[in-house]
């Protein structure tokens, strides 16, 4: 509690003091007699009566009878019975049923979505409490001891709406084995700045950066966080990292994704598409002496010297492996490729570095070494949903009847296919500030399902989580997977593999 300011109860009720304090200097002590023993009457009235209290008096007076009434109702700490009830109320909650939302029972998502869908915004949170016990408390006071995991994971995430959702992805994803550093925005409010800064505090494996960053929806300083808390994380004991922005959920168990790590070995997962000619800097010279890319260029080849790289792409949401990531921070002036890309000028900046490093043979340990040519989508990482070209809105192409920035937003419509979903990570959206701040013509959509996050932790805690990939499912999807192999057989010749 120390450094989050939070009103509580004694400094609500001192405030109301002083603003009953009369202005004159005149006064009687009568009258100040008077006052003390009205407002402790007014304060034990409010305490025995705040449940239902409506006072129709005239005037001032009960005015701030009802103000006060409210944020004591709201004042009042959750005790929680299920997961759910630190977030919401129990009448919000009586139709989230997620076992039967699990199953596609059709009955219960019609119920459940008729009734209104459960959305918090900054404005209808719940005070929660936030010493580090209480935190931990909620984060996992419901799950089963932690058992040790072989491969951990350095989750790398950029945030700036709200601290309730994060506490939850958090609650889904926090294993002592496993990393967590986050970005936050420079535009977030205090209070989840704050709150965000505070996990850094109770967890010795999460990070906060101090650093704030002016992220915008074009992908603007994305790259930049990323990279920032790799740097942080990289004398840590991870094996891969995974970049998530602020609405990416992940849909895979702690457990789950360890194995995975074990599985890839030092294999980074994303796609192979080229980037959109409007989305960097064409005219720019792109081999890597034109760029200073290496900071050592003593002994490198011409070829990779003076050959120019092809900007490839794919998603934001990338899986990378900690000898890659290292490599890059060994070898490469990270800031020159950051800045090359984080172009203010353009929009979607944020989906080609990584792949444009991994892609084209810069001599950096675990990249891609064979030249593939072809496009080839991530099959792994995300799970959505386009629908290009369709304005934001409702939308009969998605099961949840919302389409937002293309996409359609994921209700618990979607639950089922997300249990069952060889994918990493689902992409989730809820309506931001940030948004209203940065496009204030974009249209204000409030879609915003938190029975989706809530059904998916019960999910995972379940495990009714989808199927882990294979080495032969990675090897048919991921060409990147397949030259490792090949590698280790010992009959690799660079450029020989199908991709
Ligand atoms: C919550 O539980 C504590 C102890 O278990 C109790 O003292 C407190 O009155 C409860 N609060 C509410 C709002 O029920
Ligand atoms: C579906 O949910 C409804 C409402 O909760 C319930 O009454 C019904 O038994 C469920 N159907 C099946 C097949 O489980
Ligand atoms: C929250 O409340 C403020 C002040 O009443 C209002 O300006 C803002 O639009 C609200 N935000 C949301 C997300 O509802
Ligand atoms: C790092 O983690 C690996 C498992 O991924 C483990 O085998 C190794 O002993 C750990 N190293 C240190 C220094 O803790
Ligand atoms: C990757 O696989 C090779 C064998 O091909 C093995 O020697 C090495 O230890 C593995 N590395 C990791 C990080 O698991
Ligand atoms: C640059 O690389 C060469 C060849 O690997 C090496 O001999 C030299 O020491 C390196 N220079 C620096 C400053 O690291
Ligand atoms: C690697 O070698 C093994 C054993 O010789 C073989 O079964 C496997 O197909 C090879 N894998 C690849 C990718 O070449």
């Amino acid at each position: 509690m120390k450094d989050i300011k939070y009103t509580r109860l004694d400094e609500l009720l001192d405030d109301n003091l002083e603003e009953f304090e009369p202005s004159e200097s005149s006064i009687t002590l009568k009258t100040v007699l008077i006052g003390i023993f009205l407002i402790g009457f007014f304060i034990l009235f409010v305490f025995y009566f705040n449940t239902n209290l409506k006072l129709h008096a005239d005037g001032k007076f009960s005015r701030r009878i009802s103000m006060i009434n409210g944020k004591l109702k709201k004042l009042k700490y959750k005790n929680a019975t299920k997961f759910e009830d630190f977030y919401f109320r129990k009448s919000e909650t009586q139709f989230l049923q997620c076992s039967e939302f699990l199953e596609d029972n059709q009955t219960s998502i019609d119920q459940y979505v008729s009734h209104g869908r459960l959305r918090r915004d900054k404005n209808t949170t719940f005070p929660l409490k936030m010493d580090c016990d209480s935190i931990k408390t909620r984060l996992f006071g419901d799950l089963p001891a932690f058992e040790s995991l072989g491969k951990s994971i350095a989750f790398v995430r950029n945030a700036y709406t709200l601290y309730e959702l994060q506490e939850v992805f958090l609650s889904m994803n926090w294993h002592p084995d496993h990393f967590f550093c986050y970005a936050l925005d420079r535009k977030s409010d205090e209070k989840m700045k704050k709150s965000m800064r505070k996990l850094d505090e109770c967890f010795e494996n999460v990070i906060v950066l101090e650093k704030e960053y002016d992220f915008d929806r074009k992908g603007h300083r994305q790259d930049l966080a990323h990279f920032d808390c790799l740097e942080r994380l990289l004398d840590r004991n991870w094996s891969h990292a995974i970049t998530l922005q602020n609405f990416d959920m992940l849909i895979k168990t702690p457990r789950q994704l360890s194995d995975l790590s074990d599985l890839l070995n030092y294999t980074s997962i994303m796609g192979f598409d080229y980037g959109l000619k409007d989305r960097y800097d064409v005219t720019a010279d792109w081999t890597p002496a034109g760029m200073k890319l290496l900071k050592n260029e003593t002994g490198v080849p011409q070829e990779i010297l003076h050959k120019k790289m092809v900007v490839r792409k794919s998603l934001n949401e990338v899986i990378l492996s900690k000898m890659f990531v290292k490599s890059i921070f060994e070898k490469l002036n990270i800031d020159k490729v950051i800045q090359r890309f984080d172009d203010d000028k353009r929009f979607g900046v944020d989906e080609m570095m990584i792949m444009t490093l991994y892609e084209n043979y810069l001599g950096l340990d675990g990249q891609m070494e064979s030249n593939c040519v072809k496009e080839r989508e991530d099959k792994l990482t995300r799970l959505n949903y386009w629908n290009l070209n369709q304005p934001d809105g409702v939308n009969p192409d998605c099961k949840s009847n919302w389409l937002r920035h293309s996409l359609c937003v994921f209700g618990v419509e979607y639950l089922k296919e997300i249990s069952e979903s060889p994918m990493v990570l689902g992409i989730f959206f809820v309506e931001s500030e940030f948004d209203l701040l940065m496009f204030s013509a974009n249209k204000v959509v409030e879609d915003f399902d938190f029975g989706t996050v809530l059904c998916v932790r019960e999910m995972m805690k379940s495990g009714k989580t989808g199927k882990n990939p294979d080495t032969d499912w990675l090897a048919s999807n991921f060409p990147q997977f397949r030259e490792m192999e090949i590698k280790a057989n010992g009959t690799f010749v660079r450029g020989s593999i199908e991709c």
